[in-house]
């Protein structure tokens, strides 16, 4: 049995989930051989406690419940802060679980780089480091000695960079092509259905797959994020957000999508990324009109979907959800099982 001790960077929706799975699947984990420490937890609004001795996943989510705080967590020392934290727990992993800041990175970009540069590995959820500064980010891992891995930036844990990592490369991944915004694809669904676009972006807020101020969504920055993750980590790219053409769903109406359905198509907002004699070109999100046989076509409300085309097995396309609590989560455990087989054992 390995003991991997991980200290978690925020603990809103996606720390929440992690501690959930951490709480849930332990047996599970145990029985590859990983035992998972949560040695600190660090999030502004909510507590930031450090204990070498483990703080107890179960316990955390029902001080969330009961006190909407950690800070009353027994036996544990105040932290001040993520960078702190990084320097001063003894930490095998971290889990930076910030919300994606797609501007200059926000505080993600700083925790990534600092961890990485402490010869901690990193598990992380946050689109902005990775769609942002990958090259600079990849290189340091390299020289440290350390992983950086994302599953959750993408289709949250719906596993597809490490499936592509673990039987993918060597296939000839030539250009990968999907349905990256859960909130947009809700939206556009619920048109369909006779929905305005203001009613169905408010379902979209009330149900929580749009963010807060859902222009990241609705504007197409968070699927361009996506693309650039997906040109980089799958295609071997070095592409920053701004290299990806976007559009999102903003001014499509109700007359839009029927008259799409009339011609025998429906609107969807795709992302796509492809290769050129090795080079990594047309990193793009808009909205297409596809006909009803089209894959992308089919996935309702809030689903994901990409598509690996490949040389040796042709399209391989992978569904799931793109979102969610238990979902994200996830990833950050499949990461970290995905490093324990890597290094840990
Ligand atoms: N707001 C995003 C979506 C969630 O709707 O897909 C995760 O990136």
């Amino acid at each position: 049995m390995k003991t991997w001790r991980v200290l978690l960077l925020g603990f809103g929706t996606v720390g929440q989930g992690v501690a959930e799975r951490l709480r849930d699947g332990a047996a599970e984990l145990a029985a590859v051989g990983l035992d998972v420490r949560v040695v600190g937890v660090v999030d502004p609004a909510l507590g930031s406690i450090a204990r070498a001795a483990g703080l107890d996943p179960g316990r955390l989510l029902e001080m969330m419940a009961q006190e909407g705080s950690l800070r009353a967590y027994p036996d544990t020392t105040p932290v001040a802060g993520g960078t702190e934290a990084i320097e001063s727990i003894e930490a095998d992993i971290v889990f930076e679980m910030t919300p994606t800041n797609l501007v200059d990175g926000g505080p993600g970009l700083h925790h990534v780089r600092s961890a990485l540069d402490a010869g901690r590995h990193v598990a992380t959820t946050n689109k902005g480091p990775v769609a942002l500064a990958w090259a600079e980010l990849s290189e340091l891992a390299r020289a440290r000695g350390v992983q950086l891995r994302c599953e959750g930036t993408v289709m949250s844990g719906t596993p597809l960079l490490n499936v592509f990592e673990g039987g993918l490369v060597g296939a000839g991944v030539h250009s990968v092509r999907g349905i990256l915004n859960g909130t947009c694809n809700f939206i556009l669904s619920r048109m369909e259905e006779g929905l305005e676009y203001d009613e169905a972006l408010a379902e979209a807020q009330q149900l929580g797959y749009a963010e807060t101020n859902p222009s990241g969504d609705v504007e197409g920055w968070d699927a361009a994020a996506k693309v650039a993750i997906l040109g980089n980590i799958v295609l071997g790219g070095a592409l920053t957000l701004s290299d990806v053409a976007r559009e999102g769903i903003v001014g499509i109406g109700k007359g839009d999508v029927r008259g799409a359905a009339e011609q025998g198509t429906r609107l969807r907002l795709v992302g796509s990324v492809r290769t050129v004699n090795g080079a990594v070109v047309e990193p793009k999100v808009g909205v297409e009109e596809l006909p009803f046989d089209d894959p992308l076509a089919a996935v309702r409300g809030p689903g994901n979907l990409l598509t690996f085309d490949t040389e040796a097995l042709g399209p391989v396309s992978i569904a799931g959800p793109g979102a969610g609590r238990a979902a994200t989560g996830h990833a950050l455990i499949a990461d970290l099982l995905a490093i324990h087989r890597q290094v840990g054992l």
